[in-house]
């Protein structure tokens, strides 16, 4: 099958990016991506580049390249539909947070609404693309409501997890480690996942391009996601206990690094993990294995989320106690709110936690992210329906300028990596501080002793 039309419905952090770059690399074809959002879409298609909804380094460029000649953004949902050949789905799929598997299990709302309106418009056959991370055997889902519409259309569903992180978005399409199709063993699969090789095979070599079945492929996604999640998990609970023993967390990491069996990679301790992949992915796992009756391989999993909850909670903790057990109408700045640097996406932050319990403590918050705006934060917060809104609204203090955020603070917590926050006068921060001046890296970016020369009251994690 020539594929000449693409369409992809979600114009999120996982769909706007991925096509961005499907369209740069093949220009012979037309990419539309669709979203119920008028305003997301508006976002998109804004004349000024900056303004795009997603930040990730790079993506202006290649949506600057790309929209208008074969890349477009719209609102027209089944028009895009009926004229693809290849449907991409990358609509969110949050835990629930209603009925049976409340907490847990992942919401196919939003992916079982797709599915019908694919079902209800397509005329000709079609091949449909899960991009969104999904719960093992959704594709079955899918497939059940795809193959009873009566009208003789035929639908392949294909598996193609994403596996980019945010931040690095575009470098991770651009040269991925691998890509993953999931397909039907019959020949009509085996076409179906020919025809997504080919348009991948416009830029990753042929090696790269792995082909599964399809239950392979989704449970390889949340295994990659689980396996990633579990070694923070492992070096955070590492941190404590260099905290008790006086080992440096930085020094163990890099010593067990060094192990080729282990590698360098993905062992920074923190104040917890976040994202919008991660915990829901790990929920997902083991709300799959308990509803086999795998209780041992749940539990094992579970963990993993328990130990990041506990680091989270555990970084609140240590700034009240340390803060002489009060931190009530005191003014604690956070020094970033993203789940990472290099985006604007806060889903799932450690940062929304951490305020919450010191919120709870009477706390002020003065918030500063290059990246995040104080509605977002606050929305961040009423979510978690802790309080009510008006409380969240005073609790926290926003600022356009870090300096200014730092004025009068009793301490500062780091609570995202960006590069810039080492870059500050952090003399001109000690100076307009209250005294002691404590800062809490939890990310361990700074440099701790200059901090202390300068008078700093200086806690990284692990050490
Ligand atoms: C993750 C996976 O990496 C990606 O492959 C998948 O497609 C989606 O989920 P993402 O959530 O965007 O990507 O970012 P990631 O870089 O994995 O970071 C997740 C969280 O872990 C962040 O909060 C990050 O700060 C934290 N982290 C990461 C650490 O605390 N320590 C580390 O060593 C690495
Ligand atoms: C281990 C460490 O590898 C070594 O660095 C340390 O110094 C001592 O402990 P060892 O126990 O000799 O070495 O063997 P290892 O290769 O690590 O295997 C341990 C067990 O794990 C074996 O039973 C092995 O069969 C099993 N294993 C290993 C697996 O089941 N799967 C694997 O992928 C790897
Ligand atoms: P992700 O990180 O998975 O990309 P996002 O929440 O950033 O998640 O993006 C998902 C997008 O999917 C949202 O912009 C949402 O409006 C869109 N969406 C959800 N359901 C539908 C639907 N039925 N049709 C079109 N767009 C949808």
């Amino acid at each position: 099958m020539k594929i000449t039309k693409i369409c992809c419905i979600g114009a999120g952090y996982v769909g706007g990016p991925t096509m961005a770059v499907i369209a740069q690399k093949c220009p012979q074809i037309q990419v539309t991506v669709v979203d119920l959002n008028e305003e997301r879409i508006a976002a998109w298609n804004d004349e000024n580049i900056d303004n795009i909804p997603i930040y990730e380094p790079g993506l202006d460029k290649i949506v600057a390249e790309a929209r208008g000649r074969n890349l477009y953004f719209s609102t027209d949902v089944e028009k895009a539909i009926d004229e693809a050949q290849i449907i991409f789905i990358s609509v969110n799929t949050p835990t629930k947070t209603y009925g049976k598997g409340k907490g847990m299990a992942a919401d196919l709302k939003y992916i079982e609404l797709c599915a019908r309106q694919i079902a209800r418009i397509s005329k000709d056959n079609k091949i449909v693309v899960e991009k969104s991370t999904l719960p093992v055997r959704t594709a079955e889902a899918i497939k059940s409501i795809l193959d009873n519409t009566g009208n003789g259309v035929q639908f392949q569903i294909l598996s193609n997890p994403e596996f980019l992180a945010e931040g690095t978005a575009v470098q991770d399409l651009l040269n991925p480690d691998r890509i993953l199709i999931g397909g039907d063993p019959s020949a009509e699969g085996q076409k179906a996942i020919q025809a997504l090789v080919d348009v991948y095979s416009n830029w990753v070599p042929a090696d790269k391009i792995l082909t599964t079945n399809v239950w392979s492929s989704e449970l390889s996604k949340l295994t990659a996601n689980a396996f990633l999640a579990q070694r923070i998990s492992s070096i955070n609970a590492m941190s404590e206990l260099c905290e008790k023993t006086g080992a440096d967390v930085n020094e163990v990491a890099r010593a067990i690094g060094m192990d080729s069996r282990i590698g360098s990679k993905f062992l920074k301790a923190s104040v917890g993990f976040g994202g919008s992949c991660f915990q829901k992915d790990i929920l997902n796992l083991v709300y799959i294995a308990k509803s086999y009756g795998l209780n041992e391989v749940a539990d094992y999993w579970e963990q993993v989320i328990i130990m990041n909850d506990h680091q989270k909670r555990r970084f609140s903790n240590n700034i009240v106690q340390t803060l002489y057990n009060t931190v009530s109408d005191k003014k604690i700045t956070f020094l970033g709110w993203a789940f990472k640097k290099d985006t604007n996406d806060t889903r799932e932050s450690a940062a929304i936690y951490v305020a919450d319990d010191l919120i709870n403590e009477h706390a002020k918050i003065a918030v500063y992210d290059p990246k995040v705006s104080r509605k977002k934060v606050l929305s961040d917060l009423d979510y978690l329906e802790t309080r009510a809104a008006s409380t969240n609204a005073t609790s926290i203090l926003s600022f356009d300028s870090p300096y200014e955020a730092c004025t009068g603070a009793h301490a500062v917590a780091v609570l995202t990596e960006w590069d810039e926050f080492v870059q500050y006068d952090w003399q001109k921060i000690y100076d307009s501080m209250q005294k002691p001046a404590f800062v809490f890296d939890g990310r361990n970016i700074l440099d701790g002793p200059t901090l202390e020369e300068i008078g700093f009251v200086y806690q990284a994690i692990g050490s």
